[in-house]
C-alpha cells in the first residue's frame, strides 16, 4: 500500500487528539513520591545542562569576582532566598525540601561543575519545572554576579566563616547556632562595612530620604533583588520606624582608607563647581547642603564603593529610587569614569 496524502493528513489529525485522550484519562502520573525513571532523570538533566551551558555562551565578559566586598550582600541575600532550599554551612535543610522532584542540591558539592558564566545563567533565569527560581530583578547583573562570587567562595567555607559573612546571626555572636531571622543588621551593621563596602552606610543619613529608599524599594521603583527580598516581608507600617532608627544612630569611626589625594581633590573641584562644559553639576548644590531638601541623600562618609556602583546605576538608567530621582540620572549622564572614581573619593573621605 502507498502512503498518501489523505493518510498522513489523518495521522496529523489523531495523533495530538490521542496525546489529549491520555492526558484526559488521568493515566499519567504526575506523583513526586514515586520520582522518575532514571531515563526521565537523565534526559531532563541533559536537557538543563545543554541550555545552560548554549545560553551561557552569550554572557559576555566575567566582571572580576575575587573582589572579597562582593561576597556580604549575596551572602546575606542567599542566608534568606536560597538556604531554605540549599542549606547552607551553619544549618542543613528540613526533610520536607529534600522531598522536591528534584530535590535541590547541595550547592557545595555542585557549584564546582559550573563555570562563572553558566552559575550566572542559572541565578539569573532559573532552571523551569524544578522550583529553582530566576533573580527577582532582571536588570541587576552586578548583583547576579555578585551571588556568583559568593558561590565560588561556597564551598571552602565552614559554618563560622557563613555566619560572619551572612551575618546571621548578628554581629558579635558569630558562632552559636540559633536560627535568629535575618535581619537589617546582618548586613548593614557599622563594623561589617567599610570603604570598599557595595552595602550602603545607613547611620546617620536623613530620615526622610530613608524612608523614600524604603518605599521605592517595596514599591518596586528602585530595582534591587537583594533589598526587595529584605523589605519583602515587612508591612508599610514598619518603614518610618526603620528610617527613624538609622537617622538616630551614630556614624561609628572607621580607618581612613588609603584614598590617592589628587583623586580627592579631583572630586572636590567637580563636587564645588561641576564642570560647566560638560553640563555636569557641582555636586554640592544639592546634596550635603545646610539648609537642603531633606529627601536629598547625605554623601559625605559614604563608601566609595557603593557610591561608584549608584552612580553607574544612574548612568545607564537602572537606579530608579524615589520622586526625585531623575534629578540625579541627568546629573550623573556625562560624568566619565575617572569622575566617578573621583567624587566617590571626595565624598567618603569628607
Ligand atoms: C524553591 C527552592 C529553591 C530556591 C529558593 C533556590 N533554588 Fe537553586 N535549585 C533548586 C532546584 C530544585 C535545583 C535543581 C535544578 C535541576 O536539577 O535541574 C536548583 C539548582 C540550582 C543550581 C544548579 C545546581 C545543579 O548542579 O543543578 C544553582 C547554582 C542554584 N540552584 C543556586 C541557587 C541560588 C544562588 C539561589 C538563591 C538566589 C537558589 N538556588 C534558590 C531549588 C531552589
Ligand atoms: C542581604 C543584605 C541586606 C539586608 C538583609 C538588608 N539590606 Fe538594605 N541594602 C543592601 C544592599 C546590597 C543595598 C544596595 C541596593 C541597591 O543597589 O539599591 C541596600 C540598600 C539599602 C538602602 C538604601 C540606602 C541608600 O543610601 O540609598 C536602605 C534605606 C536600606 N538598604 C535599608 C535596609 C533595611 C531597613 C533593612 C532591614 C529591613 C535592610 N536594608 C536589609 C543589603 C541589605
Ligand atoms: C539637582 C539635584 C542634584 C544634583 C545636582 C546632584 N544630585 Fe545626586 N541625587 C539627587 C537626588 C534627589 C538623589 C536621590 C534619588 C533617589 O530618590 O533615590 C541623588 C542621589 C545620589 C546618589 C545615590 C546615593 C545613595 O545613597 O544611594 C549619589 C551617589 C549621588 N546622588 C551623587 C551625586 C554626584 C556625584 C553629583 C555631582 C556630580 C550629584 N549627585 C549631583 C540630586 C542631585
Amino acid at each position: 500500500m502507498t502512503i498518501r496524502w489523505k493518510h498522513l493528513i489523518a495521522l496529523a489529525i489523531i495523533a495530538p487528539l490521542l496525546g489529549l485522550a491520555v492526558g484526559w484519562s488521568g493515566l499519567m502520573s504526575v506523583r513526586a513520591s514515586t520520582g522518575h525513571w532514571a531515563v526521565t532523570d537523565w534526559f531532563l538533566h541533559w536537557v538543563m545542562r545543554n541550555s545552560v551551558s548554549a545560553r551561557a555562551v552569550a554572557t559576555g565578559d566575567v566582571p572580576p569576582l575575587d573582589d572579597p566586598a562582593l561576597v556580604s550582600g549575596a551572602a546575606g541575600h542567599f542566608e534568606t532566598g536560597c538556604a531554605i532550599c540549599h542549606g547552607s554551612p551553619a544549618q542543613a535543610r528540613p526533610d520536607s525540601v529534600l522531598a522536591m522532584l528534584p530535590p535541590p542540591p547541595d550547592l557545595k558539592a555542585v557549584v564546582p561543575e559550573w563555570t562563572d558564566a553558566e552559575l550566572f545563567e542559572i541565578v539569573k533565569h532559573g532552571v523551569r519545572f524544578t522550583g529553582m527560581p530566576a533573580w527577582p530583578i532582571q536588570s541587576r547583573d552586578d548583583e547576579v554576579w555578585s551571588m556568583v562570587a559568593f558561590l565560588r567562595k561556597l564551598p571552602d567555607m565552614d559554618a563560622q566563616a557563613y555566619i560572619q559573612a551572612s551575618g546571621l546571626h548578628g554581629v558579635g555572636h558569630a558562632g552559636e547556632v540559633s536560627p535568629l531571622p535575618i535581619t537589617c543588621e546582618s548586613c548593614h551593621a557599622e563594623a561589617k562595612l567599610n570603604d570598599g563596602s557595595y552595602i550602603p552606610r545607613l547611620a546617620g543619613q536623613s530620615e526622610a530620604y530613608l524612608l523614600k529608599s524604603l518605599k521605592a524599594y517595596s514599591d518596586r521603583q528602585r530595582p534591587s533583588g537583594i533589598m526587595q527580598v529584605a523589605v519583602g516581608t515587612l508591612s508599610v507600617e514598619s518603614l518610618p520606624e526603620l528610617a527613624a532608627y538609622y537617622a538616630n544612630q551614630k556614624p561609628g569611626p572607621r580607618a581612613d582608607a588609603a584614598l590617592d589625594p589628587a583623586l580627592v581633590e579631583e572630586g572636590r573641584q567637580l563636587a564645588e563647581k561641576g564642570r560647566t562644559s560638560d553640563k555636569i553639576p557641582a555636586c554640592l548644590s544639592c546634596h550635603d547642603k545646610q539648609g537642603g531638601n531633606p529627601a536629598y541623600p547625605k554623601l559625605s562618609g559614604q563608601n566609595s564603593a557603593y557610591l561608584q556602583n549608584q552612580l553607574t546605576l544612574f548612568q545607564s538608567g537602572g537606579r530608579g529610587g524615589s520622586e526625585y530621582h531623575h534629578l540625579m540620572t541627568g546629573a550623573a549622564k556625562e560624568l566619565s569614569a575617572d569622575d566617578i572614581s573621583a567624587v566617590a573619593a571626595y565624598f567618603s573621605a569628607r
